[in-house]
C-alpha cells in the first residue's frame, strides 16, 4: 500500500497534535501541521499580501485565523514534498477545504469529538517542552523528569481569553468543514473524551480499517 493520506480534524485542544505524533510514528508518514509551521514563522513579513496585519503572530495571538493565502501556500508546499502524511490544523474553513481538494486526495478523514468544557481545561493546562516539542498537561500528563518540568512553557494563545476566542472561531469557520466531510460520507468520528491511549487505539484501528 502507498503511504496513507490522513486528515485529522477537531476543535482546539481535541488532541490533534498528540494523536498526529502517534500516527506519524506508527504509519511512517509526515506530520504536516499549519499551527507549528506558522509558529515557526510568526514574524514573517506578509504585508505584501494585502492582509489586515503584517505578521502571522498578530492573528495567532488573538485567536484569529491567519489569511488563507498564507496558509494555502504552506500546505501546498508541504504536501508536495510528503509521500504519506497526517494533516493537522487545515482546512479550517470551507475555502481551505476547496483548496485542499485541488491539491491532493484523502484516504482517511478523522474527527476527534470532545466536549467544550474539557477543551478549555486541556488548553489552559497544556505545556510544551521548547527543546523537544513534546506536549504535556499539568494534570493529565506531567513530565516525570524535574529538569523537563522546569523548562516547560505555555503557548501564548493558551490563555483563557484567547482560548474562548479560538473556540468561537472554530464553531463559526471549522464546524462547517466537519459537516462538509460528514455530508460526503467520509468522516470517521472518534470519541476524543477518552484517555489518550484509548483515543489512540480507536484512531489506529480506524486508519487500518479505512486506508
Ligand atoms: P493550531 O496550532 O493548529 O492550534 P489548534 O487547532 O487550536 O489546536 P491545538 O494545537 O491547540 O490543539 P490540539 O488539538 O493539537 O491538542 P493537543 O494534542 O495539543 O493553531 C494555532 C493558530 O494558528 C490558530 O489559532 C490560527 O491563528 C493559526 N492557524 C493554524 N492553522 C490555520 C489555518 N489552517 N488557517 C488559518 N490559521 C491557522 O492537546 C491539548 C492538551 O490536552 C495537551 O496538554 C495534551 O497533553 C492534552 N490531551 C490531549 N489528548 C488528551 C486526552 N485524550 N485526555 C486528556 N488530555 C489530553
Amino acid at each position: 500500500m502507498a503511504q496513507p493520506h490522513i486528515l485529522i480534524l477537531g476543535a482546539p485542544g481535541a488532541g490533534k497534535g498528540t494523536q498526529s505524533a502517534n500516527i506519524a510514528e506508527e504509519f511512517d508518514v509526515e506530520h504536516v501541521t499549519t499551527g507549528d509551521a506558522l509558529r515557526a514563522n510568526k514574524e514573517m513579513d506578509i504585508s505584501d499580501m494585502d492582509t489586515e496585519y503584517d505578521t502571522p503572530a498578530e492573528y495567532m495571538d488573538q485567536g484569529e485565523l491567519v489569511p488563507d493565502e498564507v496558509v494555502n501556500a504552506i500546505v501546498d508546499e508541504a504536501l508536495s514534498q510528503a509521500d504519506g502524511y497526517v494533516l493537522d490544523g487545515y482546512p479550517r474553513n470551507l475555502e481551505q477545504a476547496e483548496e485542499l481538494a485541488e491539491m491532493t486526495d484523502l484516504d482517511v478523514v478523522l474527527y476527534l469529538d470532545v466536549d467544550e468544557d474539557e477543551l478549555v481545561h486541556r488548553l489552559t493546562g497544556r505545556r510544551m517542552d521548547p527543546e523537544t516539542g513534546d506536549i504535556y498537561h499539568v494534570e493529565y500528563n506531567p513530565p516525570e523528569d524535574p529538569e523537563v518540568e522546569g523548562r516547560l512553557e505555555q503557548r501564548e494563545d493558551d490563555t483563557e481569553e484567547t482560548v474562548t476566542e479560538r473556540l468561537r472561531v472554530y464553531r463559526e469557520n471549522t464546524e462547517p468543514v466537519v459537516e462538509h466531510y460528514e455530508e460526503e460520507g467520509v468522516l470517521e468520528r472518534i470519541d476524543g473524551n477518552q484517555a489518550p491511549d484509548e483515543v489512540w487505539a480507536d484512531v489506529k484501528a480506524t486508519i487500518e480499517d479505512t486506508a
